[in-house]
């Protein structure tokens, strides 16, 4: 059974709707002190799927899945498969200055201690982390199909990664586009979090880039990337992150810097979440179920 919390996206139904299956929805409610109740009204199945992305309020959002999984327990199904397209708190992955938390360490090891038996997620900031929190089978779901259909079209495409470290999935998109790609040197003040990317020389004459991202936040990043392609002479440049978390007037952000088009997932929800990610975390599930 697919169990669907607030934050499902519709995601828990076209699920459910893959594995002919059902989709219940928790039913919640807020007490008058603004605590959270939750209740599973109906099951019956020996496994549960729960789907919950943990976008913001991604605290409250968190202790709603949390609560989940125990209410699963407490109706004694062993196996939960808990599927998190967003992860929150991925990016504090390690104490950057003395005194600061691993947060993504509590987040993982919560979902795990309460009761999950399985965990899959979608692009996650960084896999690591999942190995070094779960010990728990787990999955991180990749788009790379999706993506790539949706840019099929763009001529002379070429794939940039705003930074080293995510150049590994410009070339997973760039191998399915068959396209070539880069990457930028990106710098970020760990106390301030301003931006800055390395001037370098790049052969974009001629070419469409597409930028991909994990997370488009305030989309200062993606716009640093988008003004240093159109500076080397592409001629359209594309956007491309997974999670549109779009915060402090992102999307005026990304079109001033003179991005043609930007697309992200199903994982939040906003204006530019066009492409589903629901056939690859079918596949996925295929593994756990
Ligand atoms: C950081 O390393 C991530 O991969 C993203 O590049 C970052 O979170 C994007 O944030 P923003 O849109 O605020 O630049």
């Amino acid at each position: 059974m697919f169990i669907a919390t607030s934050t499902s996206n519709g995601l828990a139904a076209r699920l459910a709707k893959e594995f002919d299956d059902k989709v219940v929805r928790v039913e919640s409610k807020i007490f008058p002190d603004n605590e959270l109740y939750i209740r599973i009204p109906e099951f019956k199945d020996d496994y549960a799927v729960v789907v919950s992305s943990l976008y913001h309020p991604q605290n409250d959002h968190f202790l709603e899945l949390l609560f989940t999984i125990e209410a699963l327990k407490g109706l004694n199904i062993n196996k939960i498969i808990v599927v998190v397209p967003y992860l929150a708190y991925a990016r504090q992955d390690k104490r950057f200055l003395t005194g600061e938390p691993v947060s993504i360490k509590v987040i993982l090891s919560s979902i795990e201690n309460i009761g999950a038996s399985a965990f899959i997620t979608v692009d996650v900031h960084k896999e690591k982390s999942l190995s070094e929190w779960l010990t728990i089978p787990y999955d991180n779901v990749i788009p790379v199909e999706e993506v790539a259909e949706y840019f099929r079209n763009i001529r002379n495409i070429k794939v940039l990664a705003p930074d080293k470290g995510a150049l590994w999935r410009a070339r997973l998109i760039a191998e399915k586009l068959g396209s070539k790609y880069d990457y930028l040197e990106k710098v970020r003040d760990r106390v301030t979090g301003e931006v800055k990317i390395r001037p370098k020389h790049l052969e974009f004459e001629n070419s469409n880039i597409l930028i991909v991202d994990d997370i488009i936040s305030t989309g200062g990043t993606m716009a640093l990337a988008a003004s240093c392609a159109l500076e080397n002479n592409a001629e359209r440049v594309f956007a491309y992150g997974t999670h549109a978390l779009l915060v402090k007037g992102a999307l005026d952000r990304l079109y001033a810097s003179g991005i043609t088009d930007v697309v992200s997932t199903d994982t939040v929800l906003s204006p530019i979440s066009k492409i589903s990610i629901y056939r690859s975390l079918k596949k996925s599930l295929e593994r756990f179920i």
